[in-house]
């Protein structure tokens, strides 16, 4: 079987190993990839939002099965665009992906359907939106509707904070189009649960629970960041939650999409907070998270590449989707200045070969001419331990940190404290 896989992150490389361990499948193109990817997988120097390199790619070589993997080509149609051309694709049409691309229309989605969310308000005017703030006093968190790259959404103390938010998104255009529209809502409180899941627009087969941690620094402060690691099973996602959040978000959700008139086909991911009222959404995206990717799908026993095709041939229920017991650790080994400005073409080391129990996912690096890896990104490697408990597969990614050398490497250390706190039984569930 021939793969194309669209995407060249940690999620994707992610992807690409599991996808690997079935053995029918014999080439996977990755498109665009990345250094790492490369030793997995046939890299194609076409970037995941050039629709039309991509297409032609797809005529020419016929891939048996494809997955889009990023939310932007999604958004755009890819899926779309390779299903009119006959092809077996995972992941939601253009239609389905507007339940991340539009922060709109997935408040409106919710409201229409009794999904708990955060209460809010839509605004195309300023002045309006100014009069929305001066009307409601406290916290507000204001996001810019379309997707600004997890950047646009702003949480503001008082109504100072709000007012200056609007003026940059909406006044100023700090997102661009995005912020042709926002969203206001009430600010919600509660611990943070990433709940990926797969589904067929008809079934729903929600993964293992995780807990990304967003924050650049230790101690969750400093700027939010695409993830800076992420530990599953989420520990404050209990059976009683897991079955709320089907019966109350999940389930609703997808036939909410299906009565629309576009069905959700590929991977949910629900952001949830567990607020004091029950959980409730704070996002929907219309993909894998990155990098709870990473350390989902590594605990997954099952074979991926049939759960995918099940769900491209809306026979979900029929497959089984078995995790391996225990937990998982994906720590990010990023460059010293993420989320902002840093230095790229750096050489890497990795001396983690024998270490059991830990893989490491490349998200930003490249091969040099030579063949040595450089890094490229801000994100670099991903480095997932597994373990029986949760301190083993947190103290397997650090010790898999420690044999890896790059020049100005940063990572949190402190992921996982959290969650080892809640199982200890020091922070209150
Ligand atoms: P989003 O890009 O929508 O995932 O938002 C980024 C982060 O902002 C989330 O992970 C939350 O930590 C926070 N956030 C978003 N909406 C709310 C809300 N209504 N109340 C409190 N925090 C929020
Ligand atoms: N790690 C958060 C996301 O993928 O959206």
């Amino acid at each position: 079987m021939k793969i194309m896989l669209i995407g060249g992150g940690g999620r994707e490389h992610a992807i690409i190993k599991k996808l690997r361990e079935n053995p029918a499948v014999e080439t996977i193109y990755a498109l665009p990839g990345n250094g790492g990817i490369s030793r997995d997988a046939q890299c194609v120097s076409i970037p995941a939002t050039d629709l039309g390199a991509i297409v032609e790619f797809a005529k020419e070589n016929r891939p048996d099965f494809t997955v889009v993997a990023p939310d932007d080509p999604l958004a755009m149609g890819l899926v779309d665009r390779l299903q009119e051309l006959g092809l077996a694709c995972f992941g939601p049409t253009a239609a389905a992906a507007r339940i991340e691309g539009s922060k709109s229309f997935a408040k409106d989605l919710m409201k229409a359907h009794n999904i708990p969310t955060a209460d809010y308000a839509v605004f195309e005017e300023l002045e309006a939106a100014k009069d929305y703030v001066r009307a409601h006093p406290g916290p507000l968190v204001v996001k810019a509707d379309g997707l600004a790259l997890g950047k646009g959404v702003l949480i503001c103390e008082n109504q100072d904070q709000a007012l200056a938010a609007l003026e940059q998104i909406m006044g100023e255009k700090a997102f661009g189009s995005s912020g042709d529209k926002v969203v206001i809502e009430e600010f919600l409180t509660g611990p943070e649960v990433s709940v990926l899941s797969f589904t067929d627009g008809k079934t729903i087969v929600p993964m293992l629970s995780s807990m990304d941690h967003k924050r650049a620094l230790e101690g969750d402060q400093g700027l939010n960041t695409g993830g800076m690691g992420v530990i599953a099973p989420n520990p404050f996602y209990t059976p009683e939650v897991a079955a709320q959040c089907m019966e109350q978000i999940f389930l609703p959700t997808i036939r909410a999409m299906a009565e629309m008139g576009c069905p959700f086909k590929g991977c949910l991911y629900f952001g949830l907070m567990l607020t004091p009222n029950g959980p409730k959404v704070i996002e929907y995206n219309c993909r894998f998270g990155d990098p709870e990717a990473q350390a989902v799908l590594s605990l997954l026993e099952s074979d991926l590449l049939s759960i995918m095709q099940a769900v491209q041939q809306e026979r979900l229920d029929q497959v089984e989707v078995r995790f391996r017991k225990g937990a998982s650790c994906c720590l990010i080994l990023a460059s010293s200045g993420y989320p902002l400005a840093y230095e790229k073409g750096l050489p890497i080391t990795d001396a983690t070969e024998g270490l059991e129990q830990l893989i490491v996912y490349h998200s930003g690096t490249k091969l040099a001419a030579d063949g040595s890896l450089l890094t490229s990104g801000g994100r670099v490697l991903g480095v997932t331990g597994l373990g029986d408990t949760l301190q083993e597969a947190v103290d397997r990614a650090y010790e898999g940190a420690r044999h890896i050398h790059f020049p100005k490497v940063y990572y949190r250390r402190d992921i996982g404290r959290k969650a080892l706190a809640v199982l200890a039984g020091e922070v209150q569930e």
